[in-house]
């Protein structure tokens, strides 16, 4: 079987029920994701109920209703098949829409997954947004919600930009017209609502001497090229430049970067604007749009995200951009938090414990962050403190492209860790995460580094 033919058996499982659950993660895949079912199932006048899940784990099963709904797992559910078939959950009233590791499982579950089809960059929203379109074409205006979770779930990451069925989505929104592609365009992170010299200083891949991480450094760099006074009342943003600013710029960067020597590779790429959002505004863009959604999914108000996607831009919206600001804060001081208390090495992990100081939802953002302003040749591990759950321990763990070429596979070591001290966890070969018993901490870690090692060691490549 092949994508289209699975996506057209989900939609075709999903028109045949009118009552339908939809069981989501709280990430702003998860979120974009779940309104675009939740979305195109109303349209089409089914009965839509949605529950939203930080990991869908033994505790968490009891907010899924025990009735005779279609229960649609979205952006989880296939590393917890084996847990969905001990709470009782039977074959027809499950369908699963994800793209994380399967889970071996005696019940063959429906599932839509990207992996099984070889497509690693597209998230589940992605996959949703194909599911909606093969229950109505009408549905194309969803694309927009779609590149939204794939860039969210750092699908354009690697590429700087969507490919493969990804991109089909992103031609999707173009010809509807609520999506343009800004190209070749700097990759850096808020192009909508960063002031511009903040904006330069907090771009790092790659990192541009005297400007990453200097912001007195770019400012006089803006200056040099004549873009900004210094005086500013009221900073522009990187959208407001005009189209020859931007490409003076552009020319500005990529002499400092050439003249240091490194590769202009990652600079540009391609970039996703929405035409239909007022300028300035965190929903102009999808890199900053899929934050937004974070913020609301990390703070316990995913339905908040999903009312956004949805197109609320009153009430929903205003609350969203005050979790965003709260979100925005303690990201940064989490950051700050761990360069400033270093972490510890083992022979191949580089780890910290954050205690009880920052909320279990963003320790894998502060992770990822961390990671390009550490060592870049071992993974990372953040460990955390889980609010009100005190045997608890949440695990997040980031690498990089290159750790990955060399045999790392994070989803591997902690879903295998894990298990062992009666956690779970799973994800990706480059993100995952997992929680385990506060008691085990010491055990897991070294065992972490153990399973670490063998990856390296089975490619025949080492770090060190
Ligand atoms: O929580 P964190 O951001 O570190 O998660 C990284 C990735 O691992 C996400 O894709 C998340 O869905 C996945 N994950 C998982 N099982 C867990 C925890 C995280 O599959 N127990």
């Amino acid at each position: 079987m092949g994508l289209s033919q699975a996506v057209r058996e989900a939609a075709d499982i999903l028109s045949s029920h009118d009552k339908i659950t939809i069981i989501s993660h709280i990430d702003a895949d998860g979120i974009s994701a779940e309104a675009i079912l939740a979305s195109a199932l109303s349209r089409d006048e089914h009965d839509v109920r949605s529950v939203f899940l930080r990991q869908l784990e033994s505790t968490r099963v009891s907010e899924i209703p025990r009735d005779d709904s279609l229960k649609v797992f979205s952006d989880l559910g296939a590393g917890q098949q084996q847990l969905l078939q001990d709470e009782g959950f039977s074959e027809g009233e499950v369908l699963i829409v994800d793209h994380h590791v399967t889970q071996p499982c005696d019940i063959p579950y429906f599932q839509v997954n990207a992996l099984a089809f070889g497509h690693n960059k597209l998230s589940a929203a992605g996959l949703a947004y194909f599911i909606a379109r093969a229950i109505d074409p009408v549905n194309t205006d969803l694309a927009k919600v779609a590149v939204v979770g794939n860039v969210g779930d750092m699908m354009a990451r690697e590429d700087c930009g969507l490919i493969g069925p990804a991109r089909e989505i992103v031609d999707d929104g173009i010809s509807y017209g609520n999506i343009i592609c800004s190209s070749p365009e700097l990759t850096t992170y808020g192009i909508s609502t960063r002031p511009l010299h903040l904006f330069l200083s907090y771009s790092d891949d790659p990192h541009i001497p005297g400007i990453s991480n200097n912001q007195s450094g770019a400012i006089k760099f803006l200056q040099r090229l004549g873009i900004v006074t210094g005086s500013q009342k009221r900073w522009p943003v990187w959208e407001d430049l005009l189209f020859e600013e931007r490409r003076l710029v552009i020319s500005g960067l990529a002499q400092q970067i050439m003249a240091s020597g490194a590769s202009l590779d990652r600079l540009l790429g391609e970039v996703y604007l929405f035409p239909d959002e007022q300028t300035r505004e965190p929903v102009r863009n999808a890199s900053e749009y899929a934050t937004l959604l974070n913020a609301c999914g990390r703070r316990d108000a995913a339905h908040t995200g999903s009312s956004i996607c949805r197109g609320d831009r009153a009430g929903a919206y205003k609350e969203a951009k005050r979790l965003l600001s709260h979100h925005r804060s303690d990201v940064g001081n989490l950051l700050q938090f761990i360069l400033d208390t270093g972490v510890q090495d083992l022979s191949h992990l580089q780890f910290i414990h954050v205690g009880d100081r920052y909320l279990d939802t963003i320790v894998g953002i502060g992770a990822g962050m961390a990671l390009s302003r550490l060592n870049r040749n071992k993974p990372i591990m953040v460990m955390c403190a889980v609010q009100g759950e005190p045997t608890l321990t949440k695990v997040s763990m980031r690498t990089n492209e290159q750790m990955v070429q060399q045999g790392v596979d994070l989803q591997l070591v902690l879903a295998t860790a894990s298990e062992e001290i009666g956690g779970a966890g799973g994800g990706h070969r480059i993100a995952a995460g997992a929680y385990i018993p506060t008691a085990s901490e010491e055990v897991f870690k070294h065992r972490v580094n153990r399973l670490l090692a063998a990856q390296y060691a089975a490619t025949g490549q080492d770090h060190r």
